[in-house]
Formats: C-alpha cells, sequence, structure tokens
C-alpha cells in the first residue's frame, strides 16, 4: 500500500483515469484550484448531494429545503459582516513574492516540531489571531526561523488582511462604481436568511426548525493546491436551524451529535473522525467547532458546527429595516407567550466536494492479488453502495448465442431504478476490474447457463465471491443493498 502523501495522489491520477474528476479547462492547462467532475464524479457527488439532502429535509420533519440564488443584492454581505471581516490574515516572502496565509505557514512549521514544541506553537499562534495582534504574529514567525519554501529565506513583509470575496459588475453598463458590484456568494447561508420570513410564514414553520440549501460559493483562497479539497469555486451543504434565544447550547450538542450520525451512516468508523473545538470563533459564532476526518494528508475539517447567536437575522434587520422576528405562542416559565423575538441559529455547513474527497478516500485500496502462478493487483473503490456511481454492470460473457439479448432485457428491467453499465467487449477479468476501479457493487455475468436454467453469476466487488443467483431475483437484490 502506497504511504499517505502518495496515496493522496494517487486518487488524484485516479480520478482523472476513471472519469472522476478533471482539472477545469484542462486543455488550456487548468485553472488553479477549479475542477470539473466527469460522468462517474459527477453521480457520486450528485449521490452525496442526494443523500445529505432525503437526510435532512425527508428524515427530519422541521427541516425544509430551497434552492436561492447565488448573486444577492449587495447589501447582504455588508450585513453578514463578509465585506469588513471575511479576511485572511497573509504574509508575502519578498524574495520570492510567494504570499502565505499566516496560519498555514506556521502550522506546516508546527508540523515538523517535536510533538510538545509543535502544540505550543499553535497555542501561541491562536493566541494571537484570536486577538488579531498581526504584529506579533509577524514576530512569531520571525523568531521561530519560519522559511519560504521556495525562496529559503526568513524576508517577510507584514501581515495584511486579503478578503476572499470574488466581486463582478451586474447589468449591461459597467463602469458606474460600487452601485453595479455584486459577490459571488462565499457561502450558501445567506439566502438562508434573506428568506427566513418567506419560508417560516409561508411554510407556517413553528421554532425550532431547520431550512436546508446545497449550492456553489466561492472563496478565493490563497493557498489552494489541495486538489478538491481546497477550491475557489466548490458546493457546500448547509442547514441553519432557528431556535428558542437561551436554548443554544443544548441545540449545539444535539447537531454535533446528529451530524456525526450522518458521517458515520456512511460506513465510516467513528474513529477516522474527530471534533476541533474552535478557539479562534468566526465573526458571527458564540461556539463552533469542526468534524474533522482522517484524509490521507492528515485530520482536515469536512463540516463545520456553528452556534451563529442572532448575529445574522439581527444584521439583516438592521441593514434591511424589515423586521426579522418571530412570534412564540407557546407558553414560557410564567405561563404567558414567549412572543416575538429574533431567532437564534445553529447551523450545519458542509462542503460537498471535501465530502466526496473523504468517501473516495476512505473507499480506495490498492490490492495485490498475486499468486504464486501469477502477479497481479487491483485498484478497488469500497463505496457503500448507495453512493456508488453505478450500482449494476450487465455483462454478456459472449457476443452471440441470445446472450447479449437477455443481458439487454435485464438492463432494459433495471435501468429506470437504478444507474447500470452494459459492456460487451474485452474478456470477463479485465471488465470485473474496470467496475472495481469506479465502485460498481455488483457484476452480474449473462452465460450458456443462464438460457438452460434462468440462473445468472452476481459478483461481489469488496470479497469477488462470485454466487449463482435467478436472474429474475437480481433487481431486487440490488435494490435493497442500495438501500442499506
Ligand atoms: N456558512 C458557514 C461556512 O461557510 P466554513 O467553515 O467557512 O463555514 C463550511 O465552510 C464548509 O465548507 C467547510 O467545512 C468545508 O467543508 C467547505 N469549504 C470551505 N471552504 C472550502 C474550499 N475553499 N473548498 C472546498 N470546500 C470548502
Amino acid at each position: 500500500m502506497a504511504n499517505d502523501n502518495n496515496k493522496f495522489q494517487a486518487i488524484i491520477s485516479h480520478c482523472k483515469e476513471y472519469g472522476f474528476i478533471f482539472p477545469s479547462s484542462e486543455i488550456y492547462d487548468g485553472l488553479s484550484a477549479v475542477y470539473d467532475y466527469g460522468q462517474y464524479g459527477s453521480e457520486l457527488k450528485k449521490n452525496i448531494r442526494d443523500y445529505w439532502w432525503k437526510w435532512m429535509t425527508q428524515l427530519h420533519e422541521n427541516i425544509v429545503g430551497i434552492d436561492a440564488a447565488i448573486f444577492m443584492h449587495p447589501t447582504t454581505w455588508k450585513a453578514s459582516g463578509h465585506v469588513d471581516n471575511f479576511s485572511d490574515p497573509m504574509i508575502d516572502n519578498k524574495d520570492s513574492k510567494k504570499r502565505y496565509r499566516v496560519d498555514h505557514l506556521i502550522e506546516a512549521h508546527a508540523d515538523a516540531l517535536p510533538k510538545e514544541q509543535g502544540e505550543a506553537l499553535l497555542a501561541e499562534m491562536d493566541q494571537l489571531l484570536a486577538k488579531e495582534d498581526f504584529a506579533g504574529l509577524k514576530t512569531l514567525i520571525e523568531n521561530n526561523k519560519i522559511k519560504c519554501s521556495v525562496s529559503g529565506t526568513c524576508n517577510w513583509t507584514d501581515v495584511r488582511q486579503f478578503n476572499l470575496m470574488f466581486a463582478t459588475e451586474f447589468g449591461a453598463v459597467s463602469g458606474e462604481g460600487d452601485d453595479n458590484m455584486v459577490y459571488l456568494r462565499p457561502e450558501t447561508a445567506q439566502g438562508i436568511f434573506v428568506n427566513f420570513l418567506n419560508v417560516q410564514k409561508t411554510g407556517r414553520m413553528k421554532i425550532p426548525f431547520g431550512i436546508a440549501q446545497v449550492g456553489k460559493a466561492f472563496r478565493n483562497e490563497i493557498v489552494a493546491r489541495q486538489f478538491i479539497f481546497r477550491m475557489r469555486e466548490f458546493e457546500q451543504m448547509e442547514m441553519q436551524f432557528f431556535i428558542r434565544p437561551g436554548t443554544q447550547k443544548e441545540w449545539y450538542e444535539y447537531w454535533k451529535e446528529e451530524r456525526m450520525k450522518w458521517h458515520l451512516s456512511l460506513g465510516i468508523p467513528a474513529d477516522r473522525y474527530r471534533f476541533h473545538d474552535h478557539v479562534k470563533l468566526a465573526h458571527y459564532a458564540d461556539a463552533a467547532c469542526d468534524i474533522e476526518y482522517d484524509f490521507p494528508i492528515g485530520f482536515k475539517e469536512v463540516e463545520g458546527i456553528h452556534s451563529r447567536t442572532d448575529f445574522d437575522l439581527r444584521n439583516h434587520q438592521e441593514y434591511s429595516k424589515k423586521k426579522m422576528q418571530y412570534f412564540d405562542n407557546d407558553p414560557g416559565p410564567d405561563g404567558k407567550p414567549y412572543g416575538n423575538y429574533i431567532p437564534y441559529v445553529i447551523e450545519t455547513s458542509i462542503g460537498l466536494d471535501r465530502t466526496v474527497m473523504m468517501v473516495l478516500s476512505e473507499a480506495y485500496e490498492e490490492q495485490d492479488l498475486s499468486t504464486a502462478e501469477k502477479a497481479d493487483s487491483r485498484v478497488v473503490l469500497k463505496f457503500p453502495p448507495k453512493l456508488s456511481p453505478v450500482k449494476l454492470a450487465i455483462l454478456p460473457l459472449m457476443k452471440k448465442d441470445g446472450l447479449p439479448e437477455i443481458a439487454r432485457d435485464l438492463m432494459n428491467e433495471c435501468k429506470a431504478s437504478f444507474r447500470c453499465f452494459y459492456e460487451e467487449k474485452d474478456t470477463i477479468g479485465k471488465r470485473y476490474r474496470r467496475q472495481d476501479a469506479i465502485g460498481t457493487p455488483f457484476c452480474v455475468t449473462i452465460d450458456h447457463q443462464t438460457k438452460e436454467d434462468g440462473t445468472v453469476t452476481i459478483r461481489h466487488r469488496d470479497s469477488m465471491v462470485q454466487q449463482r443467483i435467478l436472474l429474475k431475483d437480481v433487481k431486487e437484490m440490488v435494490e435493497k443493498a442500495i438501500q442499506e
């Protein structure tokens, strides 16, 4: 098995070779930190998106979904704090001109130190970040003799803030100043906040309730060279849960546990995850943590859970001059209704692309299948069947003797219910290996015996076990497996 960094590189190559993920506009040498999903990647991504959507909006009866526009009124981003606060401290090396995110630069240095020393450095960094002490951060970098990986020197500029939002002009006329300026949304959450009243009133929603959304978000990331882990255009799956003020601690705990259940339901073992509580809180939060997954590049954030107080709704009320209040008819401790208030919010925010990366990392396996007689190996993607891009490969053993006709009938029977793949070319062994490489859980082979007794061979991806079952039972067997 490859070591971890090699595994990461191997996954990237595999994704390209088998139609999962390509660099965007590759014929023009690609666009940094932007990627396109191919025929199997887009299926995998859609299956993850659908699974999240169903789990959040169908299984939780008090959560509904929306689909807000990417373009939003520019004032949205003033109210949300993104114009003033959505920036990262950066530092440039004067010799190489390379720009670094300060926290990433220090973290990389800390990783190479003995454990205790590294942790002490990170603790010091966290304190300086929390105080926004930029001069202190520069001194920390210099005192620790942290060097630029390109120039190898310690010749640093001051630490500066750099806004991560992409701005563009709106409408036909350009050059009319800030009035025409819109931003590509850096998070989907604000589309939910500005629709809070619309959904609450038209859906007659009663607190506590949630609004979920999946969609594109855009950030001008500075350090963006970790494949689909950190992209400039990516997809988020977010949910804002509106609650009574004062209940945020219990709901925050509830959603931490609930979201972890979702992660475990992907079949990923608990020891591959951990919670990371934030010391430095985002401008909107009174508590926050990440769910981290053990990627081949180490434990990294895949999802954030944030107690956002009433920060967003209160600010939208102030900037829009529209009341963002909810009337709570339930009796309070004194027996009278709670009355009007601006709800508090617990947010769950997971990156779809990062989840794709997580599912790929967990599924990817290189296996040595050599025997005394011959060398052999395979790459297999052990996706949970519900997430696999293709559920069933239908393979007639030969292109004659009526076998393709039987296979085609099975294809027609199954293809409306789940994604199937039909293939006649090459030896059956080669066809199996290609399906292993894209993570198809079942292959069914139609052979001459099928014509005699109506049975087929089902081959299981993970165990490679082959079993004889009735052709008429194939559809039901696959349907059952993909529901688990
Ligand atoms: N609304 C809150 C919010 O956006 P965040 O922690 O900045 O919080 C949430 O982002 C999730 O979005 C992250 O946990 C990560 O999975 C994903 N994400 C953030 N930036 C990303 C990027 N540049 N590329 C890919 N995914 C990203």
